[in-house]
């Protein structure tokens, strides 16, 4: 059965509100939405001019990213009454579109996510601030971990030894990033950083301490903020690792569309999260995240959760610069 309604300008819009909506490396935004010749449907386009080369030069995290937005899509077509059909990599890997969605058919009995995930759009975002000691309760660790499998991806909240494990691989990557001048200067391009900051390192401006602290990058606000030093967080983070069996463009895409259904799920919850990516973005050390006893899958994101402050949301492109009116 389908609608048969063509998409308006107003449903065009909610949509790429709620794409745009979604977490980046480094809030890069790397999207573009348009619609199909039959506007029944959505095209996702990865917009290579937002890549970041230094940190992503596979462009792992750009299909993260995208796959990140393209879940919220699905959410927010739900909203707008309709079912949604994905097609990941129509034309192949590498090539555009990175994802069509089929929007002609009428939403389906049960929605799709159990909860309502639509307003947790707006009300996500990065908290990289110090969380709580209060421990997530094991029924939502599993309503997450059961959200991420929908989307093909294993969510594995850590144990205390794995979580030490990939603090000091976070360290270690957060190190080498420090002293590659590049990356550095990629990162400050993309952070924006206001002139004060001009000569102090990165790495400064986290926080190492690994007894009390993570080592954490932040990207939030405008200008960024960053988590002093001063500041104590929880004794022991909770920290969750996304993995895939394969490594390719699709994985990375599902790794996103799981992050944020996981991430949607938890602000519902009255859960906060941020992302830890230095430790993926070199990769011996992300080879050496692997828990060995998982067998030979990847690890694509490691996923702090907790309870805590809020995060603040951050600038984002308008509509008109991600949603191309019409078919190209
Ligand atoms: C692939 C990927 C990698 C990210 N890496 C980090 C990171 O290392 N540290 C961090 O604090 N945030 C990281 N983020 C979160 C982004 O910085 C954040 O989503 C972006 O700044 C927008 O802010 P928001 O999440 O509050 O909407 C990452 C997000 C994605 C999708």
């Amino acid at each position: 059965m389908t609608t048969e309604a063509a998409l308006t300008t107003a449903d065009l819009r909610l949509l790429a509100e709620a794409g745009g909506a979604a977490p980046s490396l480094h809030n890069s935004q790397p999207w573009r939405f348009r619609p199909t010749a039959d506007r029944l449907g959505l095209e996702v386009h990865a917009d290579r001019s937002r890549a970041v080369p230094a940190a992503d030069p596979e462009g792992r995290a750009l299909y993260v990213s995208i796959g990140a937005a393209l879940f919220n899509l699905r959410v927010a077509a739900d909203r707008l009454g309709r079912d949604t059909t994905v097609r990941l990599l129509p034309a192949g890997a590498g090539a555009q579109p990175c994802a069509v969605l089929d929007l002609s058919a009428p939403a389906r009995t049960p929605r799709p996510f159990g909860a309502d995930l639509y307003p947790a759009i707006a009300r996500r975002h990065s908290s990289r601030q110090p969380f709580t000691n209060r421990d997530v309760p094991e029924r939502l660790v599993a309503d997450l971990m059961l959200a991420a499998r929908d989307e093909d991806v294993t969510l594995t909240l850590l144990e205390e030894h794995g979580v030490r494990r990939v603090l000091d691989l976070t360290s270690e990557a957060e190190a080498r990033i420090a002293a590659d001048v590049t990356r550095e200067a990629e990162t400050r391009r993309w952070l924006r950083l206001e002139p004060s900051y001009d000569g102090i390192p990165l790495a400064a401006l986290g926080s190492h301490d690994r007894d009390a602290r993570i080592p954490m990058r932040g990207f939030a606000g405008h200008p960024p903020r960053y988590a002093t030093p001063a500041e104590r967080f929880e004794a022991l983070p909770q920290l969750a690792t996304l993995t895939t069996h394969l490594d390719g463009q699709a994985d990375w895409l599902r790794t996103g569309q799981a992050l944020e259904r996981v991430w949607l799920l938890a602000t519902v919850h009255g859960l906060q999260a941020c992302v830890l990516h230095q430790a993926v973005e070199i990769p011996d050390i992300r080879w050496r995240l692997r828990d060995p006893a998982d067998g030979p899958a990847h690890v694509q994101l490691v996923l702090r959760v907790g309870y805590g402050p809020p995060g603040t949301a951050s600038p984002r492109r308008p509509v008109e610069d991600v949603l191309d009116p019409s078919a190209g």
